[in-house]
């Protein structure tokens, strides 16, 4: 049984596969492959779009999905997720697509299944998904071969799962990182290039991947506002002028703090096509994981 617990869950190979199906679907080219299976969803975490964008993918391959509705289910009553999972595999789904507040929550419950489990961010730890997009996005328009692309990840790297898968998966495939942040957002031991200053290193750069502080990580206040860390590390267009690069950023934008009006508005802002392509890899992960 083949889970999608972080990036490394899939060798190089794999993904190939998975962009080579994701590319047909993105085409236009797909019919009902997952029809008469039932699938899961259940996010103990709050989402937008990876949760819509995981629902569209089922139902665009036929699939039947059933979303769990955390305030109401009994989790809340006190069941441990050992026997949530042990019940809902007792429905006999072909796939549970997980978001969980905690790091590792979609790991332990592979254990205890007899499907494939999606892991769709859990904790700081991984967002695969959303890093297999993110790659797809930039592979759109810099092309296939990404050995020596300079990427520069600003934003709150130390408690971002975005960060986290993307910096496993890109290193894989030959990406030059710089991690761009202040003193306490930036992991204690990278071993990756490391700038306090977006300014002085944007000019290097291919691409640029904001991400959004995450407060509801943080223990206590570390900027006084997130304006004040909006001034020192907001992608503006001032910032950006007239530079050959893509900006990514997963989504929700803080708006003129993570990104400005302006810059998002740019044509070199792929938010939107992150947002696209999301669905055609979920597809794809799905397809993969159930039919194969
Ligand atoms: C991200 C997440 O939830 O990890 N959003 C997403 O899935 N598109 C990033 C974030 O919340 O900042």
């Amino acid at each position: 049984m083949e889970h999608l617990i972080d990036t490394r869950s899939f060798t190089i190979d794999e993904i190939e596969d998975l962009y080579l199906l994701a590319y047909k679907y993105k085409s236009g080219e797909y019919d009902r492959t997952l029809a008469n299976k039932m699938i899961i969803t259940i996010f103990f975490e709050n989402s937008t779009r990876t949760r819509s964008s995981f629902e569209i993918a089922a139902k665009n391959l036929g699939a039947n999905v059933v979303s769990l509705d955390i305030a109401t289910s009994s989790s809340n009553k006190g069941e441990t997720l050992y026997d949530t999972a042990a019940n809902l595999d007792a429905m006999h789904p072909d796939a549970i697509i997980v978001r969980h507040k905690n790091a590792g929550v979609p790991s332990l419950l592979s254990k205890y299944v007899n499907c494939p489990i999606l892991n769709a961010g859990d904790g700081a730890y991984a967002h695969p998904t959303q890093a297999l997009l993110d790659m797809f996005t930039i592979r759109e328009f810099l092309g296939d071969d990404l050995k020596g692309k300079k990427i520069a990840m600003v934003g709150d790297i130390k408690n971002s799962r975005v960060a986290n898968s993307n910096i496993e998966l890109l290193s894989r495939f030959g990406l030059d990182i710089t991690l761009v942040a202040p003193p306490h957002f930036l992991p204690p031991h990278t071993t990756l290039k490391t700038s306090h200053d977006i300014k002085e290193v944007i000019s290097d750069m291919d691409i640029v991947m904001s991400l959004r502080t995450q407060t509801e990580r943080h223990t206590t206040q570390i900027y006084a506002s997130l304006k004040d860390y909006g001034s020192d590390f907001c992608i503006t267009k001032k910032l950006v002028a007239d530079r050959d690069i893509i900006l990514l950023h997963p989504g929700p934008v803080h708006r003129n703090i993570d990104i400005d009006d302006e810059m998002l508005a740019d044509v070199r802002s792929k938010v939107l096509n992150q947002v696209s392509n999301g669905v055609f890899i979920r597809m794809a992960v799905l397809e993969m994981l159930i039919n194969s």
